[in-house]
């Protein structure tokens, strides 16, 4: 047989997937194991969520929709979303791409941009799908590590040294998967200078932006000279509960949503008709829902960052937005990877290694706190029983 594709067999796989896998054969297999490894909010999507899709379905809403970027009403919640965010006002039939999940928007984005060798620049700590993405685009994937010791701080300083003649676009995404951060007012100011100095675009992950809980999150595309040069990403998964719907979107300038439109119509056509009347729903309808999330999420936060840290061996910094904890383990020297796999088998308690998230993240985990309250209690008491005895 001939040989496969080299660019697929070179690709690493998912590593937070790898773990999650793992955890759930041993789970299948009879072992207690909590799984902290995941992303998916432990919550339903909300009702009125639900039955604006069973209701589209039963309208006949079932066949290919007729545009493929997004129906009218989708792509008016989404401008009108839009606008309620940045102040800015877009067409909605030329700027808005309705996409199955946020991940799709994001290739959808560096597939419009990005010629074969032009360097992306992301931010590490990653989630783990942007270095792949930038390699599938036909991009060269460049990491800007942020250390651990300044709380993952971005300077520009650190973005300038990065930057070469091929340098294309930044990737980041605020609050941060996995470490939680908010970008602060100074480090959107260096990261709007020097995308601008360098003529640089910004793919901008929102998929977190409506799970902040202190601090504020800016809107780049709202900042002084970066509407024309920021692709908006967001999607309904983790505020509303729907990882499993698909549903996510890209706002960009014209150019941008006209190329990426034309990838999108020729692979996976459009997303699903009902699902963009159930995103109808969730843009326009009562908030109270995500806000019920938040709070849970928060009350999880509070209970977990303090409890983590009376553990000898961890130290974890309290989070501003998302729903993962980044704990670093500082009495051991073991690496993140084995650390998470003496974990699995001794406290039965499945986290992520911070080293799938980039060099920086060596020494620490991911722990997702979208996870019921009782099992992060009894998660603490084993890892209180195992941490210091590594
Ligand atoms: C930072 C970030 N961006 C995008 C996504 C993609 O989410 P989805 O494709 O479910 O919308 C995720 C999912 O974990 C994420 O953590």
């Amino acid at each position: 047989m001939k040989r496969l594709s080299d660019q697929l067999l070179a690709l690493p796989p998912s590593a937070t997937i790898a773990v999650s896998n793992k955890a759930k054969a041993l789970r299948a297999s009879g072992r207690d194991i909590i799984i902290l490894a995941g992303g998916d909010p432990n919550f339903d999507t909300p009702q009125h969520i639900q039955e604006a899709a069973f209701a589209a379905v039963r309208n006949g809403d079932t066949h290919y929709p007729g545009p493929t970027k997004a129906t009218h009403a989708s792509a008016e919640a989404i401008a009108a979303k839009y606008e309620r965010d940045t102040g800015l006002t877009i067409d909605p039939s030329s700027q808005v791409i309705i996409t199955p999940g946020g991940k799709w928007a994001l290739n959808l984005a560096l597939n419009a941009i990005v010629n074969p060798g032009d360097e992306v620049l992301y931010l590490e700590p990653v989630w783990v799908s942007y270095p792949p993405m930038i390699t599938l685009a036909g991009g060269v994937p460049v990491p800007v590590s942020l250390p651990s010791a300044t709380n993952f701080t971005l300077t520009a300083a650190m973005l300038r040294e990065k930057i070469t003649p091929r340098t294309k676009a930044i990737m980041v995404t605020s609050p941060n998967n996995p470490t939680g951060r908010v970008l602060t007012r100074a480090e959107i100011d260096d990261l709007v200078a020097v995308a601008i100095e360098a003529d640089l675009y910004v793919i901008y992950d929102e998929l977190y932006e409506q799970l902040v809980y202190d601090g504020e999150h800016y809107p780049l595309a709202a900042e002084p000279g970066m509407a024309e040069r920021t692709i908006t990403i967001n999607g309904l998964s983790k505020a509303y509960a729907m990882t499993g719907w698909r549903l996510g979107w890209m706002v960009a300038p014209p150019a941008i949503t006209q190329l990426a439109g034309k990838l999108h119509s020729q692979t996976v056509t459009s997303a699903s008709s009902f699902g963009m009347a159930a995103l109808t729903a969730a843009l326009n309808g009562d908030h109270a829902c995500v806000a019920e999330m938040k709070a849970s999420y928060q009350a999880r936060r509070d209970f977990m960052v303090p409890a983590l840290n009376a553990i000898d061996g961890i130290e974890c910094r309290s989070i501003e937005g998302a729903f993962y904890l980044f704990p670093r383990f500082t009495h051991t020297t073991l690496d993140s990877l084995t650390l998470a796999e003496r974990l699995l088998e001794e406290a039965e308690v499945a986290g992520t290694p911070g080293i799938a998230f980039g060099t920086s993240g060596e020494h620490h985990l991911r722990f997702s706190i979208a996870t019921a309250m009782v099992d992060l209690e009894k998660a603490v008491d084993r890892l209180a029983a195992v941490v210091p005895t590594l």
